[in-house]
């Protein structure tokens, strides 16, 4: 009840601050976003800004006597257009940019934020190249795709497999992610045995087309990386072909996961077509926050006020509104006034052939670009703060599995301490260090239902057999020598080497290759060295 007696003294304390700091405060302060709203992240990120918008200028606490205007233009999938549409926003004087959604759109203006010196927040372009120097003024508020395919190398290595096949969009996104992936799989000593690159607007006959010829190949290890797709058109046709069966392994990027989780619950047969995949999505830690936008989110949905269910980027697209609205709360107190001059350049550049003469550099840009850069506080998606990357420190991924018409969780993997059925902010920090023994995941469904983990490879039928080296010796001709007149060896060594293939629960077509002319004995060294050359002339 003392509390009571406080109150009022603290009240006046605020408002005599009030009146004097923010005297010359700016009234309104623009801000721009860039989006396309037809979209399966777009969607829910415009009305996750919206609500976050309403709620800074409702808090009393931030950007107090200063309204933050929040513009938008719709890019509409369109590299193009998206580029326009930044243009547009920048003649209003927007401060920031919110976006943008797509990977090549930000490459598209991010030069040209340089330029005019605003800085733009990305809750949705995860292209790991993004984070180049070359972009100072890019930061991003979502996982970058480098840190993704991290997790994806290790998934893989975690089950063992050596080689898979890379199916992605070929745009600034897909082929950067995939390229990302190639580096952590190197690092691991596994490789891409295809990359498999589909167009923008492909279509039913192209995804026929590349999973049959894919079909050809070795492996059977799929990673799909392309972006968000209701219609789940490749899992469609991948089941036509009969390769959603337990041969086959799917890992899916998290653009699946974003999907499943904006149209959830999704139709029957949508999931049906889905059993056995294992997919990422970005993690997010429970919250009371988290479960109160949740449910706000609900009562929109009722309400007609959103037209999709939350995803991870909606929670990171309402988190950067209030990570900008902070930058600018902390640059008016410093600075008061918001400025914009002409940029020499532009002026000389003749007006009536390009209207640049409208645009204008934000004098403050490198002083809100240090305020957004010292970002700390915890938002509905976890803690908002940006590394040296100008990436959010990553709060790691959910490993999802889709079984019997429902998405399972199977673990967790954060950079620290790999996989684990934990969340990584409830694992203790002395068991917080990465290490193969405490790997652990619970147990997938594959493909076909099985429980079993698939081998990851079939002897395609144009693979050339397993080539083995035998000395073709003068002496001990006991453990292995050369039939005359044919490649056959026989001996001991021999013998023993067909038994153990007995064991082999598959076919290994393979070939003898004698070493030596049977004459002297061969050098084993230059036998050795021939295999780690992979020389492939016949030895
Ligand atoms: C968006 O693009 C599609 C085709 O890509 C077009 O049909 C549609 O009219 C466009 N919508 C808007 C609002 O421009
Ligand atoms: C996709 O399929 C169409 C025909 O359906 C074809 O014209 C086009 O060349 C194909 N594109 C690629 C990249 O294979
Ligand atoms: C798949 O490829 C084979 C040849 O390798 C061809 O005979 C078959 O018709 C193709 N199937 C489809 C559905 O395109
Ligand atoms: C306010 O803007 C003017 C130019 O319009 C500039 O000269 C002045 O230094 C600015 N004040 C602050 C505190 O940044
Ligand atoms: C991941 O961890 C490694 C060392 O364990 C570190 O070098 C790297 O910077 C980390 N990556 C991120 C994005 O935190």
């Amino acid at each position: 009840m003392e509390h009571f007696g406080f109150l009022p003294m603290i009240v006046l304390v605020g408002v005599f601050l009030t009146g004097s700091v923010y005297s010359r405060s700016p009234a309104v302060v623009n801000v721009g976003a860039i989006f396309t709203q037809n979209s399966v992240i777009g969607r829910a990120a415009k009305v996750a800004m919206e609500a976050a918008v309403s709620d800074v200028n409702a808090d009393p606490t931030i950007l107090k006597g200063t309204k933050l205007r929040f513009i938008t233009d719709d890019a509409n999938c369109s590299v193009f257009l998206g580029s326009v549409g930044a243009f547009r926003l920048l003649e209003k004087g927007v401060v920031a940019i919110i976006g943008p959604q797509s990977s090549a759109i930000a490459h598209m203006i991010s030069e040209i934020a340089n330029g005019l010196q605003v800085p733009l927040v990305s809750y949705a372009a995860t292209d790991p190249t993004l984070s180049a120097l070359q972009f100072p003024f890019f930061l991003r508020n979502t996982q970058s795709d480098a840190f993704q395919m991290a997790a994806m190398a290790d998934l893989i290595d975690f089950y063992e497999w050596k080689e898979v096949i890379a199916i992605f969009v070929d745009d600034d996104y897909g082929r950067n992610g995939i390229s990302a992936l190639d580096d952590e799989l190197h690092k691991r000593a596994l490789k891409i045995a295809q990359k498999l690159p589909l167009a923008i607007q492909f279509d039913l006959d192209n995804i026929t087309d590349m999973l049959n010829k894919s079909r050809l190949l070795g492996p059977r290890v799929y990673v799909v990386h392309v972006g968000p797709d209701p219609k789940m058109r490749l899992f469609t046709i991948a089941q036509k072909l009969q390769m959603m069966t337990s041969n086959y392994v799917w890992l899916a990027t998290d653009w699946l996961s974003v999907t499943l989780d904006s149209f959830s619950p999704m139709t029957e047969s949508s999931l049906q077509i889905l059993q056995g995949v294992v997919g990422l999505r970005q993690h997010t830690p429970e919250s009371i926050r988290k479960r109160a936008f949740v449910s706000r989110w609900g009562k929109m949905l009722d309400e007609g006020l959103a037209s999709s269910e939350l995803n991870t980027y909606g929670l990171n697209a309402y988190d950067t509104v209030w990570a900008v609205a902070h930058s600018i709360d902390n640059f008016v107190k410093e600075h008061r006034n918001i400025t914009f001059s002409f940029n020499d350049k532009l002026l000389k550049m003749n007006p009536s052939k390009i209207q640049l003469n409208k645009l204008k550099v934000f004098d403050g840009g490198s002083i809100l670009l240090e305020k957004l850069l010292e970002t700390s506080f915890t938002g509905l998606s976890g803690q908002v703060q940006f590394n040296q990357d100008r990436n959010i420190v990553s709060g790691g991924y959910d490993v999802i599995n889709i079984d019997q018409m429902a998405v399972h969780m199977v673990g967790y993997w954060s950079n620290s301490s790999g996989f684990s059925v934990l969340p990584p902010e409830n694992i203790k920090s002395e068991e917080n260090s990465y290490s193969h023994l405490h790997q652990k995941l619970n147990m997938v469904t594959w493909p076909g239902g099985s429980m079993e983990r698939p081998r990851g490879w079939e002897i395609a039928d144009n693979e050339r057999p397993l080539r083995i080296g035998v000395p073709n010796r003068a002496s001990f001709v006991e453990f292995a020598t050369k039939l005359h007149n044919n490649l056959n060896m026989q001996g001991y060594c021999i013998d023993l080497f067909i038994e153990a293939r007995k064991l082999v629960p598959y076919d290994v077509p393979y070939r003898f290759e004698p070493f030596g002319d049977g004459h002297s004995n061969p050098n084993y060294d230059n036998l050795v060295k021939m295999v780690a050359d992979e020389v492939s002339k016949n030895i």
